[in-house]
């Protein structure tokens, strides 16, 4: 699984294959440039989910729900799930949370939602957490993570997400319920892994966390050839006549134009 934002991201991930994509709130860091989750409303992430289903027309594609919504009335929960499925394209919606969230998961579940759940670090809740750290390092917050799992599934969900959470977690986790179990920052022994786009390839994001593999440098090769072009144009060898709409035949001795 792979997070995509738009258009060209979704049609590079689905031409490599990608079994899954996933529309993250991790949008309003990685593109819209906001320090956390937080500030992503629905609306954004309805037209990102629009461009995304657009580029990759044939790949399964989960949705997240954006902040507060998981902990509104159900009936406005259910609304805005129903947007990103109806209005974005999504196939099934994420959502942060655990047991506290499953009475909404069995809603959505039963109005026709697919619902993903997300346990384990939870950036939504980053202002009140105070930072990105990893979860379940206490052998409680294991058996509640690991609750929290069964509770979710057992309200219907049709997969987890786990973020950074230890080794040990993450397989207890994917040992204790029998749907996907999708690890970021989750090690080895989970069923699937997600990674966001941008720390994938090395675009325009900094410091990446451990759990992150670059798989490209595209940073140096996109200022590279940001400033080839700038330097070609400040010395005349861009445009050349080959770009050039019916191009004037030059003059012997005379720059064309
Ligand atoms: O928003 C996101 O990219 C995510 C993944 C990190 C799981 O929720
Ligand atoms: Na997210």
């Amino acid at each position: 699984m792979l997070t995509a934002y738009d258009a060209p991201s979704a049609r590079l991930a689905e031409a490599a294959g990608v079994d899954l994509l996933l529309v993250g709130d991790s949008l309003g860091m990685v593109v819209l440039g906001f320090s956390s989750t937080v500030s992503v409303t629905l609306e954004m992430m309805v037209h990102h989910t629009q461009a995304v289903r657009r580029g990759a027309p044939e790949t399964f594609t989960v949705a997240d729900l954006p902040f507060l919504w998981a902990h509104e009335a159900p009936e406005a929960a259910l609304r805005a799930a129903g947007r990103l499925i109806q209005e974005g394209g999504a196939h099934a919606v994420k959502l942060e949370g655990g047991a506290e969230v499953a009475p909404l998961v069995r809603r959505l579940v039963a109005a026709g939602i697919p619902v993903m759940g997300h346990l384990g670090l939870l950036p939504q809740t980053v202002l009140v957490t105070g930072g990105y750290r990893v979860q379940g390092k206490s052998a409680a917050e294991a058996e509640r993570i690991v609750a929290d799992a069964r509770a979710l599934v057992e309200a219907g969900a049709f997969s987890l997400v786990v973020e950074a959470v230890p080794e040990s977690v993450g397989r207890s986790v994917a040992r204790a319920v029998p749907v996907p179990v999708i690890g970021i920052g989750a090690g080895r022994f989970v069923d699937g892994q997600v990674l966001v786009y941008h720390d994938l390839l090395g675009y325009g994001v900094g410091r990446a966390p451990r759990f992150v593999k670059r798989y490209a440098e595209l940073d140096a090769v996109i200022v590279g050839a940001i400033r080839a072009y700038a330097d070609d144009v400040r010395s005349g060898r861009f445009p050349e006549a080959a770009h050039a709409y019916l191009p004037v035949e030059a003059v012997p001795g005379e720059a064309a134009g």
